[in-house]
This record gives structure tokens, C-alpha cells and sequence, in this order.
């Protein structure tokens, strides 16, 4: 929620930092803002509500801002409705109307995050004769960093560490001081924020795409830690003051990934990109025909020893959670609970001996699952991250953390992130049932083998997609779908429902096949449209018979299902088939034609596919 970014070098700062913005625009997108000093007290601060273009088309592409250092910032609205007012950044001078124009401000600065206590501190200082122009909690912070440096006279760097003291809440600040032209001081508290260096140059983002096209060599600053950056280096310091050494991390991921790469959208380019993330994930698993855990901790032997296993997560990646638990109970024999992260902590549900909680994430940084993490190893659970984004907080605070190799995902909607969780998943429970002597070596073996041709049936999907786009601009115009199936069908739903409303704003729900007869039926009317999902030879004709309920009051029916079953035509309006392969692994497969129906229809609906309405990829608020 809220991308932010920081450039001090050589170069004319903000093409640089709209550049950077547009990488991030996928975490808010209600308004933007930058700010940029050339050289002198002046800070000359722009903001437009709305798309990134609007700033882009304000500021001449950052060419009416000359400066080469500034910081800029793209909102998803928490603290105050999206307007001028309320973009980022903001000052710590008085200032009238939008808070745009050259301001002589001693600080300037922007923020992503949440201030909990921000009405207390702002009414400390109203009663020190600070003036509010915004409803943000940001502006609050930017006036208390000026009102400690200027009460205490003393440096950036501690006047934020005083500040750090007495906020609650989670932010990633960059903040430039009237004193220090050239600098730009940046704090961070469970929200993300890397910093990059380069020869005479230094960038800061809340994600790595963001500079990615600048450099490699990135340092994560610590949650409490504040950082000086300067052109071309960086000092970082603790919550005392003093001064701290990082390392300096190399980032491995390809620049053209973050590039839409001809595709009409980043979500498009991820779906295709989906046999790669999978191959990529399950070959950092999979070494000479063997699953190899050791890394994250898993030894047959910690394996052996678990009572419980606890997965939690939210929105897509609970759904592969769903999806696990079916796999794991079925092939390790092992209890399962997956529980929603939001919700997990507000439960004292008992957490036997030997309890390992999974916590799965692409971001690594959503805050739900950072603070069920937290409680799970309060608790005493071992944990482990399923985690995208590498040396993200949710991976350096598990215990032992499992990366997906997805590469970065950029659509607000999960694809390929979600296709890898699902694969690393497979493979883990996998290992637990030869590791629990639930498998034979050639159950295992041949298991291991299903799971290497998935990436090639997803690309054989793929070449299909054609048919899945002729329907969704029949079904465009739908007012609501439900998505059914049983068993892992049933977590497949979930996520295809999802990918369906998330997008293109239809209503639709996920249902167990079996538990729409108990009250959901009665909203079934003329040409509702019922997608079923039927890959599980032993629930396909339960749930076909529950599609046949809907069809007699009126629905219209899609089928997802195996190649082989083609007498679903007797009863659906529209087939879709996947290839067969091992049913445990066949979700991996299923939800492919369910992405590209929401996907289509999005696109059919002249909807911005990648940026959804209301939503933020990355969501560091609970
Ligand atoms: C939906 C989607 C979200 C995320 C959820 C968790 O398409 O992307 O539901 O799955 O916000 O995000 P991560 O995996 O980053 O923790």
C-alpha cells in the first residue's frame, strides 16, 4: 500500500523517480507526488490525483522539475480520502491549498505505512503552533521529525530516531531536510523500503522493480533503523544513533521481467509466465530426482516429529493453503489447519507440541501475515516462509524460509506468485509423506515426475486460451458467478472466483459443491452463470449432479475438467479441458483457465486489468 521512492546522484532526479513510481504504481494509485531540490534550500513539490500519467503530463515528464535529488510517492489511500491535499509528499512548513509549489520547508517528506497514535501527536503539536492542511497521519510525522530537530537542535538522523520512539504503527519514511540538499533520511518499521547504490548514485523504493534498471546491489534496512543515503553511499544507523553495518544484497533478478515484454498487461505476461515460475521453483526444490528441503530446515526427522501443521496466509495465497491441506492430509497423513492470517491471532486455538506453522506470501510483507507470524512464534511454533520476494520481513523472521522463484509480479492480481506457492506446496507434502513413510520410494518417484510435466501442461493450456476469450466476452456482461467444487476442487474455485471479481467486478462467490443446496441455491436464477470445477475422479459426478440443480433454475454452466471427461458436454453450455496428470497436482492446471476467464472478461469490460479499483498489490496495513 503506497510505493515509495528516492533518488540523490548525478542525473536529473524526478524522470527518475516517475520512472520508479510507475514500477510501483501496482501498490496505490490514487495520487502521486514528488519532491525535488536542486542543490538549494528549495524543495519544489508537485502532486496530482489519480493515474501516475497525470503527474507524468503536470510535470512534463519530470523535465519542469529540475534537481538531482528528490522522492516521490504513489497513495493508496488509509488516513484522509484520495485528493491533492492528501497526496504525498508532505511539509513541515505551513503551506497553503494542494501543498503543491516550491516550498522552503525544513522538512519534506513521504510515507508508507500506518500511524496509529497520529491523533495524539498531531494534538501535541497543534498546541506547538503547527498548521494542518491534510487528514493524513504522514503529515503528522513529517511535522514531528521538524518539531524535535528544531526543539532539540539536533541532527536528522536522531531527530527521526526520537520520532521512531514515539510513533506507533508501521511506516517507510523518506525525508529531505532544507540543511542536507543533497540527502535524503529514510526509517522504516514493518513496512518494506530497500535501499540500491550505485556509482555516484543512491535510490531508495519500497520494492525492487522500482530500480532494478539501476542497480542490483540493494541493502534491506531493518525494521528501527534509520538510514543517511547519499550519491553513491549509504550509513545506517540504530534506534540509539549509533551506527550499524548492513549487507549489501545482490539482486538476481532479470530487468526485462519487471517490463511488460510486448504483452497487453502484466497480468497477461504473468500468466504466460507461469510454466517458468513453476519449473524455476520446483528445480531449486528438486535436485537428481530427489525433493531436497534441507535448506528450509525440514529434515526427515523435524518432519517426523510434527503433530500439527497451521498454514496461514491471505486472500490468494490462503488459497493455496486450502489447496495444501488437501494434499498434505491426503499423502502425509498429517492434521492440516489453514487458517486466514487476519483472523488467526484473534483465536486461542491450542497449538499442540510440535506445531509447525506455514505462512505463505508473495510480498513477504503483508502485515496480517507478518503478525500471525509473530504470534506463531510467541506461541513456540517453528515457522516457515513460502515467501516470493527475497530478504523480505516475513523471510528474515520465519525460522526457515522456502522461496518461490517466480521473479517479480507486478498485476495487483497473483498468477504466477500463486502457481508457484501451489508447486512448492505440492513438493513439500511431497516429501512429508516419504518422510512420514506414508509413500513408497516409487510412489515418491513417480509423484516427482507428475510434478516436472506441470509446467509444460500449463504452457499446453496456454496455447488454448482463444476459446476461454470467446467466452468471457459472452459472459462480459454477468451480474454474478459462483464457482463450485468439491475437495481441492473446491480450493480451485476459490481462487478462480477471486481472479473473477477481483477484476472485473462481478460478483461472484466460491462454494463446497455440496453446501449450495444449503441457502446459496435460492440466488440461482435465469442465465446465472455456475462455474463448476471437476477434476477429482471421485467427486466429478456429486458435483456434476449439484451443477445440474443450478442448470434446472435456470444457470448456465461452464465445466473445468480433465481431458477424458468429455461427457460433460451432455450437461455443461461450455467445456474447458485440461491435460491429465497425478490429482493431486491437477489445481496447478485447472486454475489456468480460471485466470484467463477473469482475465478476459476484465479486458472485455474495458477494465484496467492490472491496477484494480481499491486494491494495492503489497498490503503492509491490517
Ligand atoms: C489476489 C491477491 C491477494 C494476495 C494477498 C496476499 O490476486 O494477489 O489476495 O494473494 O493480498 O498477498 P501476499 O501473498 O503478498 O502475502
Amino acid at each position: 500500500m503506497c510505493g515509495i521512492v528516492g533518488y540523490t546522484g548525478n542525473e536529473q532526479a524526478a524522470p527518475i523517480l516517475l520512472d520508479g513510481l510507475k514500477r510501483l504504481e501496482y501498490r496505490g494509485y490514487d495520487s502521486a507526488g514528488l519532491a525535488v531540490r536542486d542543490g538549494g534550500a528549495l524543495a519544489e513539490v508537485v502532486k496530482a490525483t489519480g493515474k501516475l500519467q497525470h503527474l507524468a503530463d503536470k510535470t512534463d515528464q519530470g523535465r519542469a522539475l529540475p534537481g538531482m535529488c528528490g522522492i516521490g510517492h504513489t497513495r493508496w489511500a488509509t488516513h484522509g480520502g484520495p485528493s491533492m491535499v492528501n497526496a504525498h509528499p508532505h511539509v513541515s512548513g505551513n503551506c497553503s491549498g494542494s501543498g503543491s509549489g516550491t516550498v522552503e520547508s525544513d522538512v519534506v517528506g513521504v510515507h508508507n505505512g500506518i500511524i496509529e497514535n497520529f491523533s495524539e501527536l498531531k494534538e501535541k503539536l497543534l498546541r506547538h503552533g503547527y498548521v494542518f492542511y491534510s487528514d493524513t497521519d504522514t503529515e503528522v510525522v513529517v511535522k514531528l521529525v521538524d518539531y524535535y530537530y528544531k526543539k532539540y537542535k539536533i541532527g536528522p538522523v536522531d531527530a527521526i530516531t526520537r520520532t521512531m520512539v514515539r510513533v506507533r504503527g508501521s511506516y517507510a519514511l523518506a525525508l529531505m531536510f532544507k540543511d542536507y540538499p543533497n540527502e535524503i533520511f529514510a526509517a522504516r518499521k514493518d513496512s518494506p523500503l530497500i535501499i540500491g547504490t550505485a556509482e555516484n548514485a543512491s535510490f531508495l523504493a519500497s520494492d525492487v522493480p522500482a530500480i532494478l534498471k539501476y542497480t542490483r546491489s540493494v541493502y534491506y534496512i531493518d525494521n528501527l533503523q534509520v538510514a543517511r543515503v547519499s550519491p553513491g553511499s549509504v550509513k545506517f544507523y540504530d534506534l540509539n544513533g549509533d551506527e550499524v553495518t548492513l549487507p549489501l544484497t545482490e539482486i538476481t533478478w532479470d530487468a526485462a521481467a519487471a517490463e511488460k515484454s510486448g504483452y497487453e498487461h502484466f497480468m497477461l505476461k504473468e500468466i504466460h509466465e507461469q510454466p517458468a515460475a513453476v519449473r524455476d521453483t520446483l528445480n531449486s526444490i528438486i535436485k537428481d530426482g530427489d525433493i531436497v528441503l534441507t535448506e528450509t530446515g525440514l529434515t526427515d526427522e523435524v518432519i517426523r516429529s510434527l503433530s500439527q501443521i497451521d498454514i496461514v496466509a491471505c486472500g490468494s495465497a490462503w488459497h493455496v493453503g486450502m489447496a495444501a491441506q488437501y494434499v498434505i492430509e491426503d499423502l502425509a497423513k498429517l492434521p492440516v489447519r489453514v487458517e486466514l492470517a487476519s483472523e488467526f491471532r484473534y483465536r486461542s486455538a491450542p497449538m499442540p507440541e510440535n506445531t509447525l506453522v506455514i505462512v505463505i506470501s508473495q510480498s513477504g510483507e503483508t502485515a496480517d501475515s507478518l503478525a500471525a507470524l509473530r504470534v506463531a512464534k510467541e506461541r513456540g511454533a517453528l515457522t516457515l516462509a513460502v515467501v516470493n520476494v527475497i530478504g523480505s520481513t516475513i523471510a528474515r523472521e520465519a525460522d526457515h524460509v522456502l522461496y518461490t522463484l517466480a521473479g517479480p509480479e507486478i498485476a495487483v492480481a497473483t498468477t504466477k506468485a500463486y502457481s508457484a506457492q501451489l508447486a512448492a506446496m505440492d513438493a513439500l507434502a511431497v516429501r512429508m509423506a516419504l518422510a512420514r513413510g506414508q509413500i513408497s520410494r516409487e510412489e515418491y518417484g513417480h509423484l516427482i515426475e507428475e510434478l516436472g510435466t506441470i509446467p509444460d501442461k500449463i504452457r499446453r493450456i496456454l496455447e488454448d486460451k482463444e476459446r476461454l476469450q470467446w467466452f468471457s466476452s459472452k459472459i462480459a456482461n454477468a451480474h454474478d458467478i459462483f464457482f463450485i467444487g468439491r475437495g481441492l476442487d473446491y480450493a480451485i474455485s476459490l481462487e478462480g472466483s477471486l481472479k473473477m471479481k477481483e477484476i472485473s467486478y462481478i460478483h461472484s462467490e466460491a462454494y463446497a459443491a455440496g453446501e449450495l443446496k444449503h441457502g446459496t441455491i435460492s440466488l440461482i436464477e435465469r442465465g446465472t452463470l455456475v462455474v463448476g470445477v471437476l477434476t477429482q475422479s471421485g467427486l466429478y459426478e456429486k458435483t456434476v449432479s449439484n451443477m445440474m440443480e443450478c442448470k434446472s433454475r435456470g444457470a448456465y454452466l461452464m465445466g473445468v475438467t480433465t481431458n477424458g471427461n468429455f461427457d460433460v458436454e451432455d450437461s455443461v453450455n461450455f467445456a474447458v479441458y485440461v491435460p491429465r496428470t497425478d490429482e493431486h497436482f491437477v489445481s496447478s492446471l485447472a486454475v489456468v483457465p480460471l485466470q484467463l476467464l477473469g482475465y478476459y472478461t476484465s479486458v472485455s469490460r474495458g477494465l484496467d486489468v492490472d491496477k484494480p479499483r481499491n486494491l494495492a498489490k503489497s498490503v503492509t496495513v491490517e
